[in-house]
């Protein structure tokens, strides 16, 4: 846990925020795979774990925006819960940790919600993404679970934004202690990476490696040949002398501060002439972006930096033509770079991105619905203290290569027989974490090679 002091400020700081009425925070339940004894690995919900920092399932807090009061709603291990889990601290010396004075049992929490009602009183709540909580929203709340994001309310998730999108010095040395073990897990991967293992056999390790911190994956682990599908989680593929290998994986801490890297490498010990010449662009384009990143600069210019230097790298390979404002403009770049330059990392490796991207990442101003700007996760202005990632890229997807060609698409500003040469191509990228201080941005953790000669001399 951070300090308790933390939690006590946030929550004081979060009423100061509303005008009126009751928060209601629900956490997170365990999540059954395959029958109800045998669950996922428990994940807190992360604005609950930022105000509340419990880290338990089938908790829920209650924050009396009027009187200031806060309630924790849980029940205390029954006997049969104690033999099978072992001895735990009781929920009162578990919340007292916290903070948190007044405990009750969650048996009691529809007699607040009735009693909240009866008096008119708006009882705010987060939209919900896991079924367990809409079922309970609906029970407590009478708000059917198709409902729930839209009745969600919006004072609450614009309030918990604003707190969670700046990062406090306490929770830059979580995240970068996140940076850190993800960058170890990618020098693990670069280091092991042979012809003839198997993409898991790379997967394993990189888990591995985040496992042995004590904490968790990010995210489930990216580990491929075949980089241009941007989230392949299959692994089953033999690696061979010629490809590239897409690594996009980070870890989580014990206090789920994520981390989120992503390197590209040769499985030979050196990258083609062709994997250079792409490899520099998406560089370039790394590197530009992160020359844009300032405060009061929209995220959406370090977004259009990277697409500009691609379309214009990729130009003087012949693979693009005509004027590069126009084209980025017009979508043209989006063949080969269909999504955004990054989002924000906290609590979440999207941060935030349940609480819905329109005010987390837009703040309230309607994003594009164009293909590849729709994918831009976040385009507003940036502050100190924001930490997000930088990860432009650049993927030959046939299936959509061929689609475009048969349709003629921006084929003033494409060149679609140079483009051919490249189809099986794959993917490149490279991402690191960086925080937006007072003048301009940091890189977090621990540097990765990203130079060519620095990932050249990790292969050997
Ligand atoms: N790096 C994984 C993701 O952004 O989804």
């Amino acid at each position: 846990m951070l300090i308790p002091q933390t939690y006590i400020d946030r929550c004081t700081q979060l009423k100061k925020q509303l005008n009126s009425g009751v928060i209601l925070l629900l956490g997170n339940e365990e999540s059954p795979m395959n029958y109800a004894d045998n669950g996922y690995h428990f994940r807190q919900d992360s604005s609950f774990l930022y105000f509340f920092g419990m880290d338990y399932p089938s908790l829920a807090a209650w924050i009396d925006v009027d009187t200031g009061e806060e309630i924790l709603f849980g029940d205390n291990l029954t006997m049969d819960m104690i033999v099978w889990m072992g001895t735990q601290p009781s929920l009162e010396e578990r919340a007292e940790k916290y903070g948190i004075h007044t405990v009750q049992p969650l048996a009691r929490l529809p007699e607040y919600i009735s009693n909240a009602g009866q008096t008119g009183r708006t009882i705010h709540f987060l939209p919900p993404y896991r079924p367990e909580n809409k079922i309970k929203l609906f029970n407590l709340l009478g708000i059917h679970p198709d409902q729930c994001a839209e009745r969600a309310s919006l004072d609450l998730v614009k309030a918990v934004i604003a707190q969670r999108q700046i990062k406090s010095e306490e929770e830059i040395k979580e995240i970068e202690k996140a940076v850190d073990i993800s960058a170890d897990m990618h020098m693990a991967a670069i280091r092991m990476a042979r012809p003839g293992m198997t993409e898991a056999e790379i997967a394993a390790k990189v888990n591995e490696v985040a496992l042995a911190a004590n904490g968790n994956i990010s995210f489930p682990i990216i580990a491929t040949i075949n980089g241009q599908t941007l989230h392949n989680h299959y692994h089953g593929n033999i690696i061979r002398e010629g490809d590239l290998f897409l690594l996009d994986a980070g870890a989580e801490t014990n206090l789920h501060y994520a981390g989120d890297i992503s390197s590209t490498f040769p499985v030979s010990s050196r990258f083609t002439e062709r994997q250079k010449e792409i490899y520099t662009i998406t560089l370039n384009a790394h590197e530009a972006a992160i020359s844009a990143l300032k405060p009061g600069v929209p995220f959406k210019e370090a977004h259009m930096t990277a697409c500009r230097t691609i379309f214009d790298g990729l130009k003087e390979l012949g693979l693009t033509k005509g004027n590069t404002d126009e084209a980025v403009a017009a979508g043209a770049h989006t063949l080969f770079f269909p999504c955004g330059t990054g989002h924000m990392l906290g609590l979440d490796v999207h941060d935030m991105e349940d609480l819905g991207e329109l005010w987390v990442g837009y703040d309230g101003v309607p994003k594009s619905t164009e293909f590849g700007f729709k994918s831009l996760r976040l385009a507003k202005p940036l502050q100190p203290g924001f930490v997000v990632t930088i990860e432009p890229g650049i993927y030959f997807i046939p299936e959509l290569i061929d689609m475009w060609k048969a349709k003629g698409k921006h084929t003033g500003f494409l060149n679609y027989e140079k483009i051919e040469a490249y189809r099986n191509f794959g993917g490149i990228r490279n991402e690191e974490d960086l925080l937006i201080t007072d003048s301009g941005s940091r890189v977090l953790g621990k540097p990765i090679p990203k130079k060519i000669s620095e990932v050249e001399e990790l292969r050997q």
